[in-house]
């Protein structure tokens, strides 16, 4: 494992890398090693560099915007907005569980990950942060974690930088959506292509749909999630909404 004295090179060839593509080189000044921004398992294995390489370098802002136009949605809104229990869907290390904690508050807050070296970092990283955090698969849920999680009557969805990809699917999104109370708050972001005309990953599909019928969409938002390795804005919607009852 690297210690924390490494530091990030970003590639010289790098255009026309595809997200899920990009890479960077970790130098420890004794070895060098590349590693996928999207290799979770091992990026969180080494503390601080999930937020260094795409919070610091690449300035990913999207538990700020969403947790800003959560805020803003409640505010509107003439609902009692102190008793939140959130299932933090996609967690991760924790970057934006503690976002809403701080910037938003809660009650209850509970990780959902699909990998152990999620739950490993988070806890590691964030002792305090999480009530519980499971390490399950939603399309392979089994019923004793699913009592589990239902005791927790979640009245809040949060998936953060977690959709799309070979992130979160969009079978694995809805069985989450189900999980949580009718009339519980939907927070969530999404890459902008995966929600355009000619989208074939299926979100464009499903989520339209949802929000026809299921989700009332309270604030929708275009804007840059983080940069790219290039240097170029990597433009996402954020969306705020609620579930129908
Ligand atoms: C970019 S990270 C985002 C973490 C956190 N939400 C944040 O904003 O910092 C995406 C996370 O989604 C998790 N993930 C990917 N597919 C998943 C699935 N099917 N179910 C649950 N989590 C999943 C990954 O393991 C990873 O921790």
């Amino acid at each position: 494992m690297l210690n924390e004295d490494y530091v990030i090179k970003f590639p010289v060839d790098k255009h026309g890398l595809d997200q899920d593509e990009e890479f960077i080189i970790v130098n420890t000044g004794k070895q060098s090693e590349k590693i996928r921004l999207h290799d979770y398992k091992r990026i969180y294995n080494v503390p601080g560099l999930y937020e260094e390489a795409l919070y610091k370098r690449l300035k990913c802002e999207s538990p700020q915007v969403l947790c800003s136009l959560l805020q803003e949605a409640m505010d509107e809104s003439e609902e009692d907005c102190t008793q939140l229990r959130v299932l933090d869907f996609g967690a991760g290390n924790g970057v934006a569980g503690e976002c809403m904690r701080k910037q938003v508050g809660c009650e209850t807050l509970v990780g959902v990950d699909i990998i152990p070296e999620a739950r490993k970092a988070a806890l590691r990283d964030r002792p305090d942060l999480y009530d519980d955090y499971f390490v399950v698969d939603f399309n392979e849920l089994e019923e004793a974690d699913e009592r589990q999680l239902q005791k927790y009557d979640f009245n809040m969805l949060v998936t953060i930088a977690a959709l799309g990809y070979k992130h979160i699917g969009t079978e694995a999104f809805l069985k989450a959506f189900d999980f949580v109370d009718d009339n519980a708050w939907i927070v969530f972001n999404i890459k902008d292509s995966f929600l355009s005309e000619g989208d074939d990953s299926g979100f464009e599909k499903n989520l339209s749909s949802l929000m026809d019928s299921r989700l009332s969409v309270l604030k929708k938002n275009h804007y840059c999630h983080r940069l790219s390795i290039a240097n170029e804005p990597l433009y996402y919607y954020g969306i705020v909404g609620k579930k129908n009852e």
